[in-house]
């Protein structure tokens, strides 16, 4: 599968689930909110809400609160083990990663219609060698993207329904974020909004 190339280190696949694809996923992250609810994370410090609620599958998690952003290995609401990452996820990130060792978190983000993410550098992990890889189901979302510097110029791009985006090499630490959603734009969830899944290698695999 041949990607669009946004700049160096950051890849787009557009389509990269079908349908039936989506569908799977969607069921299987159904299930994982069933073990691993969606919670609201809040800024450190301030304990700001975000408009973002969030899980996590995998051996680790990311999570924020007043204390602060880190990855740990169990639900900060009920203290349980996250759930496992479905095989599906974990094939995506053998085909889109180029990283030769499997990825030890994978975040869910749900968006409802007036969510949106601030532009942010993904930085938390030990591993910068890995990329990030994320994949976007329902509303489409216009992802905002500049370059290592809070202060650099930006573009944006829409994510749809079943679109990949890579950003790894010298894409790792861009800036990123989410201006707004489309509500209304995708069927896929019954109650509209948008989930990403952002897939990530944090600890150093040797
Ligand atoms: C993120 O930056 O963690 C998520 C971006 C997205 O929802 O696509
Ligand atoms: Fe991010």
């Amino acid at each position: 599968m041949s990607p669009i190339t946004l700049s160096p280190g950051l890849a787009y696949y557009p389509d990269y689930l079908d349908r039936p694809a989506q569908e799977r996923l969607l069921s299987s992250l159904r299930e994982i909110t069933r073990q691993a609810p969606l919670y609201t994370p809040r800024m450190p410090r301030t304990g700001k809400p975000f408009s973002v609620r969030m899980t996590n599958c995998g051996p680790l998690g990311w999570v924020s609160d007043v204390e602060g952003y880190r990855y740990q290995p169990t639900h900060p609401e009920t203290g349980k083990p996250w759930p496992a990452m479905p095989d599906q996820v974990l094939r995506a990130w053998e085909e889109l990663s180029d990283y030769p060792h499997p990825p030890d978190a994978c975040l869910i983000n749900f968006y409802e219609p007036t969510a949106r993410m601030g532009m942010h550098q993904d930085k938390d992990e030990e591993e910068f060698a890995a990329p990030v890889v994320s994949l976007s189901l329902g509303d489409t979302a216009l992802f905002r993207y500049g370059g290592l510097e809070r202060k650099d110029p930006t573009r944006s791009i829409k994510l749809r329904s079943g679109d990949a985006i890579v950003f790894g090499g010298p894409a790792r630490l861009i800036y990123h974020g989410i201006d707004r959603l489309n509500a209304g734009s995708s069927d896929l969830l019954p109650q509209g909004g948008r989930l990403s899944l952002t897939l990530r290698k944090v600890e150093k695999a040797i």
